[in-house]
């Protein structure tokens, strides 16, 4: 039977995925999704527990290997383009989903709220995006072009009240340099886009969510009313990672019910 017109649009059948921060939370949503896709996954994040709940879970529904490593450092993004590359000949899709966050009023801001976010948020997808250049370069050509999806925030494309100062700046950064790289792998068939999500619920967010009153609250001035879920984090990543977004690049897309753009 040929391949349907619905796959070979938007199938991403057989690719090979690594996500960072793929154990819970929006990368977990994107695994999933991912898998469920027919895609081989990799999720990568400190936790060895974690990294191997994840493995269990989605290998339900495919093809999903966790690799336990820390990306906060070159040698750490270094080590996990090792370890891939001494499992896998090409990667099509690399997710740059691992984040934290840090708030605190301005005038107490310190450098080490600074420098842990910064590292994480926008230092690693610059590193390990470099060290898998290689890998990412073979599963690349001209009718299957790779996809480097980064994850950053609405938090990076407007002013927002959460004394989140590093978090922002590095979340703006990468949207920028994420602009850069398309520019720069444009012509090695790879394609760098960008997610910016609004609220997901997540360890990250769980302090807005931990009540029902801010919940409420939360959600009542949401756009659309409600927190973002599996299919609008999966089906934006599939979007970008299949032929329906091959001619996408540099792009920013806010996954945020309309907050950015309507409200
Ligand atoms: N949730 C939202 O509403 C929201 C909104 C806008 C943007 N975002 C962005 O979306 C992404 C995911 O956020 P989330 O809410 O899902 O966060 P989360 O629930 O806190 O998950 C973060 C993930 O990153 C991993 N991680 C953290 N530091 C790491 C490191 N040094 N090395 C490797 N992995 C690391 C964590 O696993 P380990 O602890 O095991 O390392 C975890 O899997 C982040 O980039 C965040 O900034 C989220």
């Amino acid at each position: 039977m040929s391949e349907s017109f619905y796959e070979s649009v938007f199938g991403v059948r057989g690719k090979i995925a690594l996500l960072t921060g793929g154990t819970r939370g929006i990368g977990l949503l994107i695994a999933e999704g991912l898998v469920k896709a027919g895609a081989k996954v990799y999720v990568a994040s400190r936790k060895e527990d974690a990294c191997r709940e994840t493995e269990a879970a989605l290998s339900a529904f495919g093809d999903c290997i966790a690799i336990p490593a820390d990306i906060s450092t070159i040698e750490g993004c270094e080590k996990l383009a090792t370890e891939l590359e001494g499992r896998e000949q090409a990667l099509n899709i690399l997710v740059n989903n691992a984040g934290v966050t840090w708030s605190e009023e301005l005038g107490q801001f310190h450098e080490k709220a600074w420098d842990k976010v910064v590292d994480v948020d926008m230092k690693a997808p610059f590193f390990l995006t470099q060290s898998l250049l290689p890998l990412l370069r073979n599963g690349a050509s001209a009718d299957n072009r790779g996809s480097i999806v980064n994850v950053t925030s609405v938090n990076g494309l407007r002013p927002t009240t959460l004394h989140n100062y590093s978090y922002v700046a590095a979340k703006a950064g990468l949207g920028h340099l994420s602009r850069q790289l398309a520019r720069d792998l444009r012509d090695d068939y790879i394609n760098v886009n960008v997610m910016a999500p609004g609220f997901f619920k997540s360890k990250m967010t769980a302090v807005l969510f931990d009540t029902e009153e801010k919940e409420k609250e939360i959600m009542e001035r949401a756009a659309m009313n409600r927190a973002g879920n599996l299919e609008d984090a999966a089906g934006l990543v599939i979007y970008f990672s299949s032929k329906a977004g091959a001619f996408v690049t540099g792009e920013t897309i806010a996954c945020d019910g309309g907050s950015v753009n309507t409200t």
